[in-house]
């Protein structure tokens, strides 16, 4: 199979001539968004991970940057995540000066006799981010594990007290024992120090190593009230087969999170994703972001054929902005629902907004074709009996470079989507997200056609009445 260069997305944040996976230290500072990810500043394949670094002001645009950490002759700079230290409690930034902070996994590369370890690590920038410096004690956090990694840190209570200075509070990392399918929490006075605070899972999917994990609180549109949300990826085991990511909701006081539903059940669909699709993973979110308002990025890949994927000299985007929210469904459960941070249309051509019929009897196909009259195609189907839509992308064009690739995913219609459901299609050339019910529901796919999908026909193939 050949590749098909001339597909790059626009608003999906793509390297330009290398390898990417997760995204990570995603964060504001001064106007500006940053996104890290790992990647491979060599080749585009996974190897010699380093944190790559990308920025944007609109979170849409993206212009990458110089490579943030950079893989060394000991270590590997797996994900993590990045905050503004703005009361200096760590003491890395000198007079005048903000200091931001990545929280990285060190994957020590294996040594004759000696296993890799993975411990966690600093590296900081005084200058806005443009250059950084690994912190001289590192690691700051090794427990002598192989498979112990993702730290997420975010400053759990007030940024800033009443008199201006530092707020109360202290510093939280959320990261994983991987094999145990375990999120662990400590927390710290100054990014330097960590104490272990509780631990969380296994739980729900366990079919996988967790990686990734995030937590932060959202507010409640119904009630108004505050909950947490844990969100754990994992590999393989994810709903639509491979590598995915499910989240739980609960509370959280600083140091423990209690989900307040664990359901005994092994059922993948008896349990919360954050995507239906199967291309979104390590999704995390952004620390520091004005007014409240909770971003997230995933990567738009799976492990199961990332590195097969038939671009060049790129390979693997990271998917849309998603602004997240908690709603509380008429069955009394806590969801989250996601909403993609879109470009100008004419930025972004292939975005479709649909109410389609969902009552018993109603089935309908909604079709993407591209303008070459060619036959590579993506069929939705939207099932009011079977309450699913479902995404076939076993005629979306290049499928065959993988057995894994081609698929037919499915996706529960949301609760509450009773008779018409709204269905928001975004197209960006090798990446299709799928946002169902107002974002209740979302499904996320890689496709690449022979030419870009840019129409989107609607095929009623059975009504009720
Ligand atoms: C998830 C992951 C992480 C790890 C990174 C390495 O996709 O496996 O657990 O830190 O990728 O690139």
């Amino acid at each position: 199979t050949g590749t098909v260069p001339s597909l790059r997305p626009v608003a999906h944040f793509t390297a330009r001539d290398t390898w990417l996976n997760d995204p990570n230290g995603l964060l504001f500072h001064d106007g500006t968004y940053h996104l890290f990810f790992q990647n491979n500043p060599q080749g585009s394949t996974w190897g010699e991970i380093s944190w790559g670094h990308a920025t944007s002001t609109d979170l849409v645009t993206w212009q990458e940057q110089e490579v943030a950490i950079w893989a060394t002759d000991d270590e590997m700079a797996f994900s993590g995540s990045a905050v503004v230290d703005s009361q200096n409690t760590s003491g890395l930034a000198g007079p005048g000066e903000t200091a931001l902070v990545a929280v990285y996994t060190s994957a020590a590369r294996p040594r004759a006799g000696a296993p890799g370890i993975q411990s966690q690590s600093l590296a900081y920038s005084v200058d806005a981010g443009a250059t950084w410096t690994r912190y001289a004690g590192n690691p700051v956090l090794d427990i002598g594990s192989t498979e112990f990694r993702d730290p997420k840190v975010f400053w759990f209570g007030a940024e800033t007290g009443a008199d201006g200075g530092p707020g109360e509070g202290h510093w939280v990392m959320v990261a994983v024992e991987a094999v145990d399918r375990r999120a662990v929490l400590y927390t710290s006075p100054d990014l330097l120090s960590w104490t272990y605070a509780s631990a969380f899972g296994p739980a729900h999917a366990t079919g996988g190593v967790w990686e990734c994990p995030d937590l932060f609180p959202l507010v409640v549109q119904e009630t108004g009230e505050t909950r947490w949300v844990l969100v754990v990826s994992l590999n393989p085991g994810g709903i639509a087969g491979g590598s995915g990511s499910q989240y739980f909701v609960g509370d959280f006081d600083g140091t423990t999170f209690v989900a307040e539903r664990l359901s005994t059940s092994t059922e993948p669909a008896d349990h919360d994703w954050l995507d239906y699709g199967r291309d979104y993973y390590a999704a995390v979110s952004f620390n520091h972001v004005p007014d409240g308002r909770r971003l997230m990025v995933g990567w738009a890949s799976n492990w199961e054929y990332a590195n097969d994927t038939p671009t060049a000299p790129w390979r693997s985007a990271m998917s849309l902005v998603r602004e997240v929210d908690l709603v509380l469904g008429a069955d009394g459960r806590h969801r989250v629902r996601q909403h993609p941070v879109l470009p100008p249309a004419e930025v972004l051509p292939g975005v479709f907004e649909l109410s389609v019929p969902c009552g018993a009897g109603d089935r309908t196909a909604l079709v993407l074709t591209g303008d070459d009259g060619g036959s590579d195609r993506l069929v939705l189907t939207v099932d009011g009996d079977e309450r699913s839509i479902t995404c076939d992308r076993t005629q979306s064009g290049a499928v065959d470079f993988h057995p894994a690739f081609p698929s037919v995913d499915w996706a529960p219609l949301p609760v509450g989507a009773d008779d018409v459901v709204d269905v928001v299609v975004v197209v960006d050339a090798t990446v299709v997200e799928v946002y169902v019910g107002g974002g209740l529901v979302t499904l996320t796919e890689q496709v690449f056609p022979s030419s870009p999908f840019t129409r989107l026909d609607r095929e009623v193939l059975s009504t009720a009445g």
